[in-house]
């Protein structure tokens, strides 16, 4: 076989990565603060030592090729402390959108990824309404040097957050409340609607939303049931309240602002496996990792490609500009990376085909990172960090994916 598989010359060929993952030292935020008291197994450290080396990294992303680069501001970084700016973290930041541009490489900047300041933390973080005030100071603060952005995600998988952090308790603040989560929720949409409001005139505002395919386990009417529930509760419902400012939870419907986005970013990996459970403390259903392919990642992920394409079919009920704000895979087997590069941005140009709107992918991650929980065994990268000597090495994948996004094209 000759084919080709052609993308638009517009589109854009990007790589992920996020400030506490990768930056290091970010000794201001809630992770960095669980880390040093012994309450997550691994500590990020000097991560990639990406705030020394930034100049290398994007001067590395540009010899290769990508025109693309989605990162986060650390918003701990820009307030260390309650009401304190610090101006140098600030300018370092507009230092990294300036060398992107200058570079031909398009930011898509998130300014929320999991980690918030310690202080804010303190207060109740997103438990609290009043906090609210907070985000808008930071975003208000930031503002000013995204002038240069076009793409500007407000929060990071806002339903991780909330599961992870108030549901599941698996990450910081640990907290177990099905109330609680809602009412996080509830002011995730509230300070994305604020921060719509204050940069929406300029730049293009999106929120980036993880889905995850929601597979029925079994043909059993009650397992579609429950897999349709899953689906709506972690993927529907946060993203229908943008624009109903209404948000169902499972115990009450939450009022938020009717707000809009300009973009929706998708982060897919996999898919889950879902089936009814007699357990109302469950929601009435039971959800885990679909097993999909013999092998699996790093992660314990199955690799299920035609996913890519549910979830933007899924999301175009939406009718926005979509971005594939994240996908990748954690292996050491790097022809594996290439085939399931391949593979996935073959999914996304047969939806472009079909009329979908998708405008960019950014493969996740640029290089090897800080896995949350995980640590820094899952080996995502693009390019191979070497902890010891924090030298880079493109893996090979990284040079065929360059050519696909100089080309904007796949040769099989
Ligand atoms: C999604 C998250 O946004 C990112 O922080 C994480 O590293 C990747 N998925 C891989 O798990």
């Amino acid at each position: 076989m000759n084919a080709v598989i052609v993308f638009p010359k517009s589109f854009l060929f990007g790589t992920a990565t996020s400030s506490h993952q990768i930056e290091g030292n970010n000794k201001w935020n809630d992770w960095w603060y669980y880390e040093q008291i012994g309450k997550l197994p691994y500590k990020s450290g000097k991560a990639c030592n990406h705030w020394e080396l930034y100049k290398e990294d994007i001067s590395l992303m540009h010899s290769l090729g990508y025109d693309g680069y989605r990162f986060s501001i650390e918003w701990s970084r820009i307030f260390p402390k309650e009401n304190e700016i610090d101006e140098n973290a600030l300018n370092r930041y507009l230092e990294i959108i300036e060398l992107l541009v200058k570079s031909g490489i398009t930011p898509n900047v998130t300014l929320h990824h999991f980690t918030s300041p310690i202080w804010f933390m303190q207060r109740g973080g997103f438990a609290k309404e009043e906090n609210l005030k907070y985000w808008e100071q930071y975003v208000e603060t930031v503002a000013g040097i995204l002038k240069d952005v076009k793409l500007v995600a407000t929060f990071n998988e806002p339903m991780v957050y909330v599961m992870m952090g108030y549901l599941t308790a698996y990450w910081p603040p640990f907290v177990k409340s099905p109330f609680k989560a809602f009412k996080v929720a509830a002011n995730l949409l509230k300070a994305h609607a604020l921060a719509y409001e204050i940069l929406s005139s300029r730049l293009k505002v999106g929120i980036v939303k993880n889905i995850p395919i929601m597979l029925a386990a079994s043909y059993m009417e009650r397992d579609k049931k429950a897999a349709e529930k899953a689906d709506n509760l972690f993927n529907w419902n946060f993203l229908d309240a943008i624009w109903s400012g209404k948000l169902k939870g499972v115990l009450s419907t939450y009022t938020v602002p009717e707000s809009d986005v300009d973009f929706i970013g998708v982060n897919y990996y996999t898919a889950s496996e879902v089936k009814y459970s007699w357990n109302p403390i469950k929601f009435f259903f039971e959800a885990k990792l679909a097993d999909l392919s013999e092998r699996k990642t790093q992660m314990g992920w199955s690799v299920y490609p035609e996913g890519i394409y549910k979830a933007i079919t899924a999301v175009s009920r939406y009718e926005k500009p979509m971005y594939i704000t994240e996908n990748g895979i954690a292996t050491l087997d790097d022809e594996w990376r290439k085939e399931f590069v391949v593979q996935h941005l073959q999914y996304v140009q047969k939806a472009i085909d079909e009329g979908y709107d998708v405008r960019g992918y950014f493969y996740w991650s640029f290089m090897d990172n800080y896995e949350w929980k995980e640590g820094f065994e899952p080996r995502f990268g693009l390019i191979e960090i070497d902890y010891k000597t924090y030298e880079r090495k493109p893996r090979e994948s990284a040079y065929v994916y360059g050519e696909i996004a100089q080309k904007k094209e796949i040769s099989e």
